[in-house]
């Protein structure tokens, strides 16, 4: 294999500047030439190719680009929710652009909706393609963690660790929303680190009546006389879906009785931002050597996975990342969203049985 293109697609993560210098540099040191993908898949579509490797006398060496975007958060690729990619005609429009640069692989660094691009530009045109996880929501089937969910936890623990500081003040109870779409794994895994008092996930599916009933009990206990409770922190998964502010206000007339402000925060994009932290460069350096010499041994249509979360897939030579057919991700992803994953269920035990611990 001569030429590999990468691109990024969907929503950014921290740490896919950091996968593409593993790619990069893995497949200058065997003498490959990088091409990256500008835009995502609206890029590939129209050509929208730049090279990341210069050639020396002696080989490929990674350009100025790669080497100064590697530490950083965002994509200095450029990425994008492409329409035109999802229909099979504007796939098929993509590996005519790959195969007129000469490109015999393709590295794909993004999220669920990224990797499903993939795995249908692999079955349908039968274009070399591997799938790298990135995405902060951590709700990529079948890896333990995906690139970027690690920096965006720090984000979280940082910016609650300042809420709670003026919250405490005031002994103020806080709703923080936090991102994940469907998936709750931010905000469990931050409630956890923060010493949350509650969590308010997706998956409970419970009327705003209800948790405003339930939520504003816990506040009121959390400030009795006989507790020392300095702030009162709820974190609030995106996907729960009631406003964090008209939770706010809502548990303000509940609890109007009382002395207790209640305020709401949404971290929103500041999650997506940021340095990389050492894990999800960490990560995001194995996963790439690995991606490419998944390419490299001819495999096409599966995803690098990090500590496999699930049996199967192939072992690779990092101990730590095993590969998976796309499908096999998807289908994971599938069952984690609708609940009947093994590991969701997991979790939701685990959440179930830290409730009363959470609260004191
Ligand atoms: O998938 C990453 C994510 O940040 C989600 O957590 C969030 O729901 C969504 O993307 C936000 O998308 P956008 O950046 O398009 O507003």
């Amino acid at each position: 294999m001569e030429t590999i293109a990468v691109l990024t697609s969907g929503g950014d993560a921290p740490g896919m500047n950091a996968a593409i210098r593993a790619v990069v540099k893995v497949c200058a040191a065997r003498g490959i030439r990088v091409l990256g993908v500008e835009g995502g898949y609206e890029g590939l579509i129209d050509g929208k190719m730049t090279p990341l490797t210069r050639p020396t006398r002696k080989g490929f060496v990674p350009t100025r680009a790669v080497q100064d975007h590697g530490n950083t958060g965002g994509t200095f690729l450029g990425s994008a929710r492409s329409k035109r990619f999802m229909t099979p005609e504007g796939r098929a429009e993509a590996e005519q652009t790959l195969r007129g640069f000469g490109v015999g692989g393709l590295v794909v660094i993004g999220g669920n909706g990224s990797l499903t691009g993939a795995r249908y530009l692999s079955e349908e045109t039968g274009f070399p393609t591997v799938g790298i996880p990135a995405t902060i929501d951590n709700d990529v089937g079948c890896t333990a963690s995906a690139i970027g969910v690690d920096t965006a936890l720090n984000t979280i623990v940082e910016a609650c660790d300042r809420i709670s500081d003026t919250a405490a003040a005031f002994k103020r109870a806080f709703i923080v929303e936090v991102m994940g779409r469907h998936s709750g794994y931010l905000a469990t895994t931050a409630a956890v680190a923060t010493a949350a008092d509650a969590v308010l996930l997706p998956s409970h599916d419970r009327s705003a009546d209800e948790v405003v009933e339930t939520t504003s009990a816990l506040i009121r206990a959390a400030f009795a006389a006989d507790r020392d409770k300095s702030r009162v922190l709820i974190m609030k998964a995106e996907g729960m879906d009631v406003p964090a502010s008209l939770l706010a206000r809502r548990l303000e007339e509940a609890l109007e009785d009382t002395e207790i402000d209640v305020r709401a925060t949404v971290l929103g994009h500041v999650q997506r931002g940021g340095a990389p932290s050492s894990f999800d460069r960490m990560i995001a350096g194995r996963m790439g050597l690995i991606a490419v010499e998944a390419l490299l041994a001819g495999q096409s249509g599966v995803g690098v996975v990090w500590q496999a979360t699930v049996e199967g897939g192939n072992e690779t030579s990092d101990p730590q990342l095993r590969t998976f057919s796309l499908a096999d991700i998807l289908a994971e992803t599938e069952a984690m969203n609708d609940g009947t994953s093994p590991v969701v269920e997991w979790r939701k035990q685990r959440m179930e049985a830290i409730q009363g611990v959470l609260a004191l």
